[in-house]
């Protein structure tokens, strides 16, 4: 209610009507307003409805019932202490008991006692209506402070805002209903400072203290975030500001400010740390990956292309061990065909040349044939060797002395424009090999030293022990080298992947067959070894040859067995499938003056041992259908044991490892060879002959360079 005349108006309860409007026509003379109540009850009404001040008389209400009018006043507002001025005849409390009791029932009670002057009277209203209106001006002072604390509190709910204040010294906290939520707590239940204290997170409590403590010390403003856990064990997280109240002596009153729970953020942004971390972590293990990517692109590039090449060099090594298989086959079987019609060729021209009538034009022209077909056979040889088809006899040999005893025959060989030199270690073991062949092949590769150095030079022959380990062409084991070095021409790559090739030959036509290397190649392999070229153009040729080492010592040459018997003529059962052979052979061997029975299988021959035909030796062929010379060699045993038995082959079809203990003719041969080989047998042979073996008499005649 605003002030004005019915807010200071003064309400008139009179003994009478006359004393009321004398009383109000004073009060309204001295410029105030008044109202005049005919009883209690519009009295009542009149006060509740605002009023500056109320004038009683005593009478008026000594008997009257006051419970409603006590009761409102009891009820007033804080600011409101309503003024009452009460008219009595007999005196205020002091004298006047029932004044006295009027006087604690109605609260702010000024006493007049009648008569009284009218200025009195006057001056009482005046400094009732003075009080009032202050009163007034504190409700209205009142109503703006609820208002701006109204204000403020919808300020803080709207920005989810606690409020707390911090009284010192002693530390009593107030805080908001909306605080103590953010603690975990009833809005209206207590909570105090310790409360608080025992709510901070342990590990965020030096930290919060110490900010505490410094905005006590400097009077600063107090800001912070920290962790708090709930009754319920669950952990959240507030940001408080606070700023420090001062008294008017400058001390600190206490500190005042709001909180609010970050919950929420604080997750998100530990969340975003956390994610930022990864993050960077991640991006530095991608920078070294980046970093070390390249690198390793490289070395696995490298390593791939080193397994490409691996790759290709063992396939091309593959399919130049499946050509050269495949021409050996094929060579191994023409040669073979060959070696019997060379056979046959041989023996007839053999005979021919004994029977013709003595001319020197025919002889010469016999002589002519007989030298091609050995050279024929010569190459025939070659190409068994190379076949890996040879008749091999692999003895341990000590190749130092070998190559000793070749040195004379090399170095007439090689022309007085190259220096041989031999490098031979001592102390090497022996090697196992055939040795007329492995002589053979030590020649061929020297010759083919000699013709890449024209203008001379020098040979070296050297030899060493050897373990061979991961070579895919050898067994794992002791190996001896045998290496033939030049400083020659070279070869080009490529004349180097063909240089074993059977027939490929850098020479000119008639100079080389391009089978030296073939056989020497061929040889090693049957050895159980290998033949190594190393050739730079223009710096020289290696030629290696690896060859086991034998596990047994090297056989001193026993002799051949001395001359016994004397015969001149023997019966001889000769066993060969081939007509042809067998005739030229048959043949041969009458001219010998030997008696020859002839048989064209195994058992056709056993059946002739059956019988009770004299014999003295059987020669036969081991390649045959159906029954071989070493089966028939075996089955004559049992039906004639003393037999002597001759083997002619030409071809190795004997099963690796076969020890044959047979006496051997190589094929194809002479008749002074078969000759030579039965007179050893049969003991005739005293004369110039029998100090060679067969063996190297089927030595082929072409090895001479000059060829
Ligand atoms: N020491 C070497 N230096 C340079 N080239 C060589 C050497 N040895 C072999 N060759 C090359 O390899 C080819 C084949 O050699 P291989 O001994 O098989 O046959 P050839 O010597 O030509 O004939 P043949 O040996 O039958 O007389 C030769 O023609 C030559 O081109
Ligand atoms: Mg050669």
């Amino acid at each position: 209610m605003k002030p004005g005349p019915s807010s200071e108006r003064a309400v008139i309860l009179a003994a009478s009507e006359r004393d009321a409007v004398k009383t109000a026509h004073l009060i309204k003379e001295a410029g105030y307003y008044a109202n005049i109540c005919g009883d209690l009850a519009e009295f009542e009404r009149q006060v509740a409805s605002g009023a500056g001040l109320a004038i009683i008389a005593d009478e008026a209400i000594r008997t009257a019932d006051l419970v409603g009018l006590t009761r409102w006043l009891n009820e007033q507002p804080s600011w409101s202490d309503f003024p009452i001025v009460l008219m009595s005849e007999k005196g205020g409390p002091e004298r006047n008991p029932e004044a006295a009791r009027l006087g604690r029932a109605l609260g702010n009670v000024t006493f007049i006692e009648r008569p009284f002057h009218p200025t009195t009277l006057v001056s009482l209203v005046a400094a009732a209506v003075r009080g009032r209106r202050r009163q007034y001006q504190t409700r209205q002072i009142l109503e703006d402070l609820t208002e701006s604390e109204d204000l403020l509190q919808t300020a803080l709910d709207a920005g989810h805002l606690g409020a707390l204040e911090l009284h010192l010294p002693d530390f009593e906290l107030e805080a908001s209903p909306t605080c103590k939520t953010f603690f975990g707590r009833k809005p209206r239940g207590p909570f105090t400072y310790q409360d608080l204290l025992e709510a901070v997170h342990p590990d965020d409590r030096a930290r919060r203290s110490e900010t505490v403590e410094q905005t006590l010390r400097t009077g600063a403003d107090y800001r912070i975030e920290y962790r708090i856990i709930w009754p319920d064990g669950t952990q959240h997280w507030l940001d408080v500001r606070a700023r420090a109240v001062r008294r008017p002596d400058g001390s600190i009153r206490s500190l005042v400010g709001v909180c609010s729970d970050i919950t929420a953020r604080k997750t998100a942004e530990i969340e975003r740390e956390a994610l930022l971390a990864q993050l960077a972590a991640e991006r530095t293990a991608l920078a070294e990956l980046t970093a070390t990517l390249e690198q390793r692109v490289e070395q696995r590039t490298a390593d791939l292309m080193k397994e490409v090449a691996a790759r290709e060099r063992a396939q091309e090594q593959l399919r130049h061990a499946q050509k050269m298989e495949a021409i050996g086959q094929l060579t191994g079987g023409v040669a073979h065909d060959f070696n019997n019609l060379l056979m046959a060729v041989m023996g007839n021209l053999d005979l021919l040349r004994k029977r013709m009538p003595e001319d020197p034009r025919l002889r010469r022209l016999v002589d002519g044939a007989l030298q091609g077909a050995e050279r024929g056979a010569s190459l025939t040889q070659r190409l068994l060797a190379f076949a890996r088809q040879q008749d091999l006899r692999a003895v341990p040999v000590d190749l130092g002395a070998l190559v000793r005893d070749m040195s004379e025959l090399l170095e007439r060989s090689l022309g007085p424009r190259i220096t041989l030199r031999l490098d031979i270690p001592d102390g090497l073991p022996a090697a196992c090999v055939d040795t007329n062949q492995l002589e053979l092949a030590v020649l061929n590769l020297a010759i083919n030293a000699r013709d890449a150095m024209p203008d001379g030079g020098v040979i070296e022959i050297r030899l060493a022990a050897w373990q061979a380990k991961n070579d895919p062409a050898l067994q794992p084991g002791s190996y001896l080298k045998l290496s033939v070095v030049d400083s020659g021409t070279g070869m080009s790559p490529d004349v180097l992947k063909r240089a074993i090739e059977p027939f490929f030959s850098s020479k000119p036509v008639g100079k080389g067959t391009g089978l030296g290397l073939s056989m020497v190649h061929g040889l090693a392999v049957q050895l159980g070894g290998a033949l190594q070229l190393s050739s730079a153009v223009g710096k020289g040729t290696t030629a290696v040859l690896v060859l086991p080492v034998a596990t047994t010592a090297p056989a001193v040459e026993s002799p051949e067995p001395a001359v016994q018997k004397v015969k001149r003529s023997a019966v001889i059962l000769l066993v060969d499938d081939d007509p042809l052979i067998a005739m030229s052979t048959m043949e041969m061997l009458e001219d010998l003056g030997h008696r020859v029975i002839g048989a064209s299988s195994g058992p056709h021959a056993l059946d002739i041992l059956r019988s009770d035909q004299e014999i003295d030796l059987m020669m036969t062929d081991h390649v045959m259908p159906g029954m071989t010379g070493l089966e028939l060699a075996a089955a004559s045993r049992e039906l004639r044991p003393h037999l002597v038995v001759l083997l002619a082959t030409g071809y190795a079809e004997l099963p690796d490892g076969t020890q044959v203990d047979l006496p051997r003719l190589a094929k194809p041969y002479h008749q002074d060879q078969l000759r030579e080989r039965l007179d050893q047998l049969l003991g005739q042979g005293a004369g110039p002959h029998t100090a060679a073996s067969a063996d190297s008499l089927a030595t082929p005649s072409n090895l001479s360079p000059s060829h």
